[in-house]
Protein backbone atom coordinates (compact mmCIF):
# COMPACT_ATOMS: atom_id res chain seq x y z
CA UNK A 1 0.00 0.00 0.00
CA UNK A 2 2.96 2.49 0.83
CA UNK A 3 3.03 5.09 3.71
CA UNK A 4 0.65 7.11 4.66
CA UNK A 5 0.26 10.78 6.26
CA UNK A 6 -0.34 11.23 9.76
CA UNK A 7 -3.37 13.18 8.81
CA UNK A 8 -4.72 9.97 6.52
CA UNK A 9 -4.05 7.42 8.96
CA UNK A 10 -6.19 9.88 11.73
CA UNK A 11 -8.97 10.96 9.76
CA UNK A 12 -12.14 10.15 11.32
CA UNK A 13 -10.86 8.74 14.64
CA UNK A 14 -12.72 11.26 16.87
CA UNK A 15 -15.70 10.71 15.12
CA UNK A 16 -15.75 7.23 15.09
CA UNK A 17 -14.24 7.06 18.79
CA UNK A 18 -11.02 5.07 18.41
CA UNK A 19 -7.74 5.80 18.14
CA UNK A 20 -4.47 4.60 16.42
CA UNK A 21 -1.26 3.52 18.13
CA UNK A 22 2.09 4.91 17.51
CA UNK A 23 4.59 2.54 18.18
CA UNK A 24 8.44 3.36 19.01
CA UNK A 25 11.12 1.59 16.79
CA UNK A 26 15.11 0.86 16.76
CA UNK A 27 15.72 -1.43 14.19
CA UNK A 28 14.05 -3.73 11.52
CA UNK A 29 13.13 -6.46 13.94
CA UNK A 30 10.69 -4.20 16.08
CA UNK A 31 9.57 -2.06 12.95
CA UNK A 32 8.52 -5.22 10.66
CA UNK A 33 6.62 -6.70 14.52
CA UNK A 34 4.93 -3.50 14.70
CA UNK A 35 3.65 -3.65 11.36
CA UNK A 36 2.70 -7.68 11.43
CA UNK A 37 0.69 -6.72 14.73
CA UNK A 38 -1.49 -4.45 12.68
CA UNK A 39 -1.42 -6.18 9.78
CA UNK A 40 -3.27 -9.13 11.98
CA UNK A 41 -5.60 -6.89 13.48
CA UNK A 42 -6.02 -4.82 10.36
CA UNK A 43 -5.19 -1.68 11.77
CA UNK A 44 -3.93 1.23 10.25
CA UNK A 45 -0.40 2.08 12.21
CA UNK A 46 1.97 4.94 12.96
CA UNK A 47 5.46 3.68 13.55
CA UNK A 48 7.71 6.22 15.22
CA UNK A 49 11.53 6.98 14.91
CA UNK A 50 12.74 9.04 18.30
CA UNK A 51 16.01 11.32 17.27
CA UNK A 52 18.28 8.89 18.66
CA UNK A 53 16.60 6.50 16.67
CA UNK A 54 17.15 8.23 13.48
CA UNK A 55 20.87 8.96 14.30
CA UNK A 56 21.61 5.14 15.48
CA UNK A 57 19.64 3.53 12.15
CA UNK A 58 20.94 6.40 9.64
CA UNK A 59 17.70 9.09 8.62
CA UNK A 60 17.68 7.42 4.78
CA UNK A 61 18.15 3.98 6.38
CA UNK A 62 15.05 4.73 8.80
CA UNK A 63 13.14 6.08 5.52
CA UNK A 64 13.51 2.97 3.55
CA UNK A 65 13.30 0.44 5.54
CA UNK A 66 9.68 1.65 6.77
CA UNK A 67 8.97 2.36 3.62
CA UNK A 68 9.64 -0.87 2.19
CA UNK A 69 7.79 -2.72 5.27
CA UNK A 70 4.27 -0.59 3.78
CA UNK A 71 4.90 -1.26 0.52
CA UNK A 72 4.68 -4.81 1.57
CA UNK A 73 1.66 -5.17 3.60
CA UNK A 74 -1.95 -3.78 2.74
CA UNK A 75 -2.57 -1.53 5.83
CA UNK A 76 -1.78 1.90 6.06
CA UNK A 77 1.52 2.66 7.51
CA UNK A 78 2.44 5.98 8.37
CA UNK A 79 5.85 6.68 9.04
CA UNK A 80 6.85 9.59 12.05
CA UNK A 81 9.87 11.35 13.13
CA UNK A 82 9.32 11.61 17.20
CA UNK A 83 9.72 14.81 19.54
CA UNK A 84 12.05 16.41 17.36
CA UNK A 85 13.79 19.95 18.43
CA UNK A 86 15.90 20.76 15.43
CA UNK A 87 14.24 21.87 12.54
CA UNK A 88 17.17 21.30 10.34
CA UNK A 89 16.90 17.18 11.01
CA UNK A 90 13.06 17.95 10.61
CA UNK A 91 13.68 19.41 7.03
CA UNK A 92 15.98 16.31 6.44
CA UNK A 93 13.30 13.88 7.17
CA UNK A 94 10.96 15.29 5.39
CA UNK A 95 12.87 15.35 2.38
CA UNK A 96 13.99 11.58 2.96
CA UNK A 97 10.13 10.38 2.97
CA UNK A 98 8.87 10.50 6.32
CA UNK A 99 5.20 10.81 6.33
CA UNK A 100 4.60 12.73 9.49
CA UNK A 101 6.71 15.02 11.70
CA UNK A 102 6.78 16.29 15.23
CA UNK A 103 8.23 19.57 16.30
CA UNK A 104 8.41 19.43 20.03
CA UNK A 105 9.19 23.30 21.22
CA UNK A 106 6.88 22.57 24.13
CA UNK A 107 10.01 23.52 25.87
CA UNK A 108 9.58 27.41 24.25
CA UNK A 109 7.36 30.21 25.15
CA UNK A 110 4.25 29.90 23.99
CA UNK A 111 4.55 32.57 20.76
CA UNK A 112 8.31 30.72 19.95
CA UNK A 113 6.62 27.45 20.35
CA UNK A 114 3.46 28.54 17.62
CA UNK A 115 6.54 30.50 15.00
CA UNK A 116 8.49 27.35 15.34
CA UNK A 117 5.47 24.76 14.95
CA UNK A 118 4.24 27.38 12.05
CA UNK A 119 7.49 27.38 9.53
CA UNK A 120 7.93 23.67 10.19
CA UNK A 121 4.19 23.23 8.89
CA UNK A 122 4.75 25.70 6.21
CA UNK A 123 7.83 23.40 4.97
CA UNK A 124 6.38 19.80 5.32
CA UNK A 125 3.23 20.82 3.48
CA UNK A 126 5.19 21.32 0.39
CA UNK A 127 6.45 17.54 0.27
CA UNK A 128 2.82 16.47 1.89
CA UNK A 129 3.63 15.35 5.15
CA UNK A 130 1.65 15.74 8.47
CA UNK A 131 2.99 17.90 11.44
CA UNK A 132 2.22 17.47 15.27
CA UNK A 133 3.37 19.70 17.71
CA UNK A 134 2.87 19.57 21.72
CA UNK A 135 1.22 22.57 24.12
CA UNK A 136 2.27 21.84 27.51
CA UNK A 137 5.45 19.45 28.59
CA UNK A 138 4.89 15.88 29.19
CA UNK A 139 7.17 14.75 31.76
CA UNK A 140 9.47 11.84 32.31
CA UNK A 141 12.49 11.10 29.87
CA UNK A 142 12.25 10.43 26.41
CA UNK A 143 15.61 9.47 24.81
CA UNK A 144 17.52 13.10 25.19
CA UNK A 145 14.75 15.21 26.28
CA UNK A 146 14.50 15.03 30.15
CA UNK A 147 11.18 17.02 31.78
CA UNK A 148 11.70 17.06 35.62
CA UNK A 149 8.39 16.60 37.69
CA UNK A 150 8.85 19.91 38.82
CA UNK A 151 8.68 21.68 35.08
CA UNK A 152 6.23 19.37 33.84
CA UNK A 153 3.29 21.56 32.87
CA UNK A 154 -0.66 20.66 32.19
CA UNK A 155 -1.92 21.87 28.59
CA UNK A 156 -3.37 25.13 29.23
CA UNK A 157 -7.46 24.97 27.69
CA UNK A 158 -7.16 28.88 26.86
CA UNK A 159 -4.02 27.67 24.71
CA UNK A 160 -5.27 25.49 22.05
CA UNK A 161 -7.63 27.09 19.79
CA UNK A 162 -5.36 29.85 19.14
CA UNK A 163 -2.45 27.37 18.65
CA UNK A 164 -3.92 25.08 16.19
CA UNK A 165 -5.75 27.59 14.09
CA UNK A 166 -2.63 29.67 13.86
CA UNK A 167 -0.06 26.93 12.91
CA UNK A 168 -2.31 24.84 10.52
CA UNK A 169 -1.41 21.07 12.36
CA UNK A 170 -2.76 18.02 11.71
CA UNK A 171 -2.13 16.75 15.47
CA UNK A 172 -1.77 18.22 18.86
CA UNK A 173 -0.21 16.79 21.92
CA UNK A 174 -1.59 17.55 25.41
CA UNK A 175 -0.10 17.13 28.29
CA UNK A 176 -2.74 15.24 31.21
CA UNK A 177 -0.92 13.19 33.45
CA UNK A 178 0.79 10.39 31.68
CA UNK A 179 4.79 10.56 31.51
CA UNK A 180 7.25 9.21 29.05
CA UNK A 181 9.49 6.21 30.71
CA UNK A 182 7.78 3.77 33.37
CA UNK A 183 5.70 4.87 35.94
CA UNK A 184 6.78 5.20 39.85
CA UNK A 185 2.79 5.04 41.02
CA UNK A 186 -0.02 4.93 38.57
CA UNK A 187 -0.67 7.82 36.60
CA UNK A 188 -2.92 10.45 37.67
CA UNK A 189 -5.12 11.60 34.29
CA UNK A 190 -6.43 15.07 34.02
CA UNK A 191 -9.95 13.67 32.17
CA UNK A 192 -11.26 17.07 32.76
CA UNK A 193 -8.88 18.99 31.21
CA UNK A 194 -8.62 16.63 28.25
CA UNK A 195 -12.38 17.18 27.79
CA UNK A 196 -12.28 21.16 27.71
CA UNK A 197 -9.07 20.90 24.80
CA UNK A 198 -11.30 18.40 22.51
CA UNK A 199 -14.44 20.85 22.57
CA UNK A 200 -12.25 23.43 22.00
CA UNK A 201 -10.90 21.79 18.30
CA UNK A 202 -11.54 19.41 16.27
CA UNK A 203 -7.86 19.10 15.84
CA UNK A 204 -6.86 15.03 16.49
CA UNK A 205 -5.25 14.91 20.19
CA UNK A 206 -1.91 12.76 21.16
CA UNK A 207 -1.52 11.07 24.25
CA UNK A 208 2.03 10.69 24.61
CA UNK A 209 3.86 7.89 27.54
CA UNK A 210 1.52 5.33 27.09
CA UNK A 211 3.43 2.68 28.35
CA UNK A 212 1.91 1.68 32.17
CA UNK A 213 -1.46 3.41 31.38
CA UNK A 214 -4.10 1.20 32.47
CA UNK A 215 -6.48 -0.31 30.06
CA UNK A 216 -9.53 1.82 31.49
CA UNK A 217 -7.85 5.17 31.31
CA UNK A 218 -6.63 4.33 27.86
CA UNK A 219 -10.40 3.76 27.12
CA UNK A 220 -11.56 6.85 29.00
CA UNK A 221 -8.95 8.87 26.97
CA UNK A 222 -10.08 7.75 23.64
CA UNK A 223 -13.86 8.21 24.41
CA UNK A 224 -12.90 11.68 25.41
CA UNK A 225 -10.70 12.39 22.32
CA UNK A 226 -7.41 11.15 22.19
CA UNK A 227 -6.89 9.92 18.47
CA UNK A 228 -3.13 8.71 18.63
CA UNK A 229 -1.59 7.19 21.38
CA UNK A 230 2.21 6.66 21.63
CA UNK A 231 3.66 3.85 23.32
CA UNK A 232 7.87 3.56 23.30
CA UNK A 233 9.37 1.91 26.37
CA UNK A 234 7.06 -0.88 26.58
CA UNK A 235 8.43 -2.15 23.18
CA UNK A 236 12.28 -1.26 24.20
CA UNK A 237 11.37 -3.42 27.19
CA UNK A 238 10.18 -6.39 25.34
CA UNK A 239 12.54 -6.31 22.64
CA UNK A 240 15.22 -6.49 24.80
CA UNK A 241 13.08 -9.44 27.01
CA UNK A 242 12.99 -11.12 23.82
CA UNK A 243 16.84 -11.29 23.30
CA UNK A 244 17.90 -12.37 26.71
CA UNK A 245 15.42 -14.91 26.46
CA UNK A 246 16.72 -16.09 22.78
CA UNK A 247 20.33 -16.08 24.15
CA UNK A 248 19.14 -17.35 27.32
CA UNK A 249 17.55 -20.94 25.26
CA UNK A 250 20.49 -21.33 22.66
CA UNK A 251 23.39 -23.10 23.11
CA UNK A 252 26.58 -21.70 22.92
CA UNK A 253 27.35 -22.98 19.30
CA UNK A 254 24.66 -21.19 17.76
CA UNK A 255 25.93 -18.48 15.67
CA UNK A 256 22.79 -17.57 13.60
CA UNK A 257 21.93 -13.99 14.69
CA UNK A 258 18.65 -14.20 13.73
CA UNK A 259 18.10 -17.08 16.25
CA UNK A 260 18.53 -14.40 19.41
CA UNK A 261 16.78 -10.92 17.22
CA UNK A 262 14.08 -12.52 14.97
CA UNK A 263 11.89 -13.66 18.27
CA UNK A 264 11.71 -10.06 18.54
CA UNK A 265 9.26 -9.17 15.81
CA UNK A 266 7.11 -11.79 17.28
CA UNK A 267 6.97 -10.01 21.11
CA UNK A 268 6.76 -6.68 19.77
CA UNK A 269 3.69 -8.13 17.38
CA UNK A 270 1.90 -9.13 20.21
CA UNK A 271 2.17 -6.16 22.34
CA UNK A 272 0.78 -4.04 19.20
CA UNK A 273 -2.02 -6.13 19.02
CA UNK A 274 -3.57 -5.75 22.78
CA UNK A 275 -2.68 -1.95 22.30
CA UNK A 276 -4.97 -2.37 19.01
CA UNK A 277 -7.79 -3.73 20.95
CA UNK A 278 -7.56 -1.34 23.43
CA UNK A 279 -7.25 1.26 21.27
CA UNK A 280 -10.60 0.35 19.43
CA UNK A 281 -8.67 0.79 15.50
CA UNK A 282 -9.05 -3.11 14.55
CA UNK A 283 -10.59 -3.51 11.64
CA UNK A 284 -10.09 0.19 10.48
CA UNK A 285 -7.25 0.34 8.08
CA UNK A 286 -9.81 0.25 5.37
CA UNK A 287 -11.12 3.35 6.39
CA UNK A 288 -7.75 5.05 5.17
P1 LIG B 1 6.52 5.80 26.65
O1 LIG B 1 7.95 5.47 26.38
O2 LIG B 1 6.27 6.21 28.05
O3 LIG B 1 5.59 4.71 26.20
O4 LIG B 1 6.18 7.09 25.78
C1 LIG B 1 6.39 7.05 24.40
C2 LIG B 1 6.11 8.36 23.79
O5 LIG B 1 5.27 9.12 24.21
C3 LIG B 1 6.91 8.71 22.61
O6 LIG B 1 6.67 10.00 22.17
Amino acid sequence: MGLATLKEVLAGTRAMGYAVGAFNFNGYEDAQGIVEGAVAKNAPVIVMASVSAVKYIGLRQTAGLVKGIAESVNIPVCLHLDHATDVALIKEAVKAGFTSVMIDASAKDYETNIRETKAVVDFARIYGCSVEAELGKVGGKEENIVVADASATFTDPADVTRFVEETGIDALAVAIGTVHGFYKADPKLDFERLEKIAALTSCPLVLHGGTGVPVEDFKRCVKKGISKINVGTELKATFSDAVRKAVAANPESEFDPRKYVGPVKQACAEVVKGKIDIFGCAGKAWRV
